[in-house]
């Protein structure tokens, strides 16, 4: 099952986005330490028209450290990008944020020429949090300027600094099967959109290969070592973690559901230790793998487009 997921509304997010880009010196890109890949918008290049950005690399508190330094030195070695990692809800992050704008775009500051910095960011990455902590007991400025939607929020940070927030969200089309398992894994998908045993079991095949003490740990799988974990099928590993729990259905059956809300939880709260889903070496590959088979889809799609129209001299046939 692929994951997909845009609620009509983000349509208007790319609209504001593209409108208010016009003003913006700086775009600041919100992304989730545990997936920084997926959950990045691959539209926002194009959107924001090259702006210089800022990735800030959030909940890193949750993150395996060592993959957070990967994935920023893979950022900072973009043209154009700084990154910096972040716990939103702990720190006061305002300083950082300021001086990274200041190098993105040196030539702004002051009263004459206040930075200008828009905000983006998938549901549930943390940008609420952000705000709040940025702002602290400043109230956050609604817009009554001409163009500004009743939605869009300015935030002044100090004199010469401001930060726009994008009404609505944005959302990526995605292309990478693992990119959705990974967002619904995080929490950033809504429940409806996904069936929650086929995450978990996902999330599970990562987690045995990768993170293996961290599952054997806090679901007390002594008698399991990481390589024979590692060779346990998806189903099996899920089944004795659902046991474990006393998530049971009747005749010593294991509810395969309550097992898959176990795993999914005990993962978002960082149960099971600071884990990363991706590096951006796996997700180079995933991310090349989806292209070339949206790339076939579309051509497919237009091959069909093509055959079901009728023949140029059909067409004009009642002329001949
Ligand atoms: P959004 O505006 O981007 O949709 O996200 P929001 O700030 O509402 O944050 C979503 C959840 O993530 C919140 O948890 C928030 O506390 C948590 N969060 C934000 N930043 C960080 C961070 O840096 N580290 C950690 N560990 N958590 C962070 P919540 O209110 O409990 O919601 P939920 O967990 O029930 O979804």
């Amino acid at each position: 099952m692929a994951i997909q997921w845009f609620p009509g509304h983000m349509y208007s997010t790319q609209k504001a986005i593209t409108e208010r880009v016009k003003d913006i010196d700086v775009v600041i890109e919100l992304l989730d330490a545990r997936l920084p890949g997926s959950s990045a918008n691959p539209m926002l290049a194009e959107l924001t028209a090259g702006r210089p950005t800022l990735k800030v690399l959030n909940k890193q508190d949750l993150a395996d450290p060592e993959r957070t330094a990967l994935w920023l030195a893979y950022y900072n070695a973009l043209p154009a990008t700084r990154a910096i990692p972040l716990d939103a809800s702990q720190t006061t992050p305002a300083q950082q944020i300021v001086k990274a704008c200041h190098e993105l775009s040196p030539n702004r500051g002051g009263l004459a020429k206040p930075m200008r910095v828009l905000i983006c960011g998938i549901p549930n990455v943390g940008k609420s949090t952000l705000i709040n902590t940025l702002t602290g007991s400043r109230k956050a400025k609604t817009g009554d300027e001409a163009g500004i939607t009743k939605l869009e929020q300015r935030i002044t940070l100090t004199d010469d600094f401001y930060l726009w927030d994008t009404p609505g969200m944005l959302w990526p089309r995605i292309i990478v099967p693992r990119s959705g398992y990974n967002l619904a894994a995080s929490g950033a998908v809504g429940r409806n959109a996904f069936d929650e045993e086929e995450v978990a079991l996902e999330l599970l095949g990562y987690l045995k290969s990768n993170y293996a003490a961290g599952i054997a740990a806090r679901f007390k799988l002594v008698e399991l070592d990481a390589e024979t974990m590692a060779d346990m099928k998806d189903e099996a590993l899920l089944d004795t973690i659902g046991r474990k729990r006393g998530a049971l259905l009747g005749k010593g059956r294991v509810n395969l559901q309550k097992a898959a809300e176990i795993v999914m939880h005990e993962f978002r709260a960082g149960n099971l230790g600071r884990i990363t889903l991706e590096t951006p070496e796996e997700f180079a590959v995933w991310l090349a793998e989806g292209q070339r088979a949206d790339a076939e889809r579309a051509a497919k799609k237009a091959a069909r487009k093509q055959k079901g129209k009728p023949k140029p001299e059909a067409a004009s046939g009642q002329d001949a």
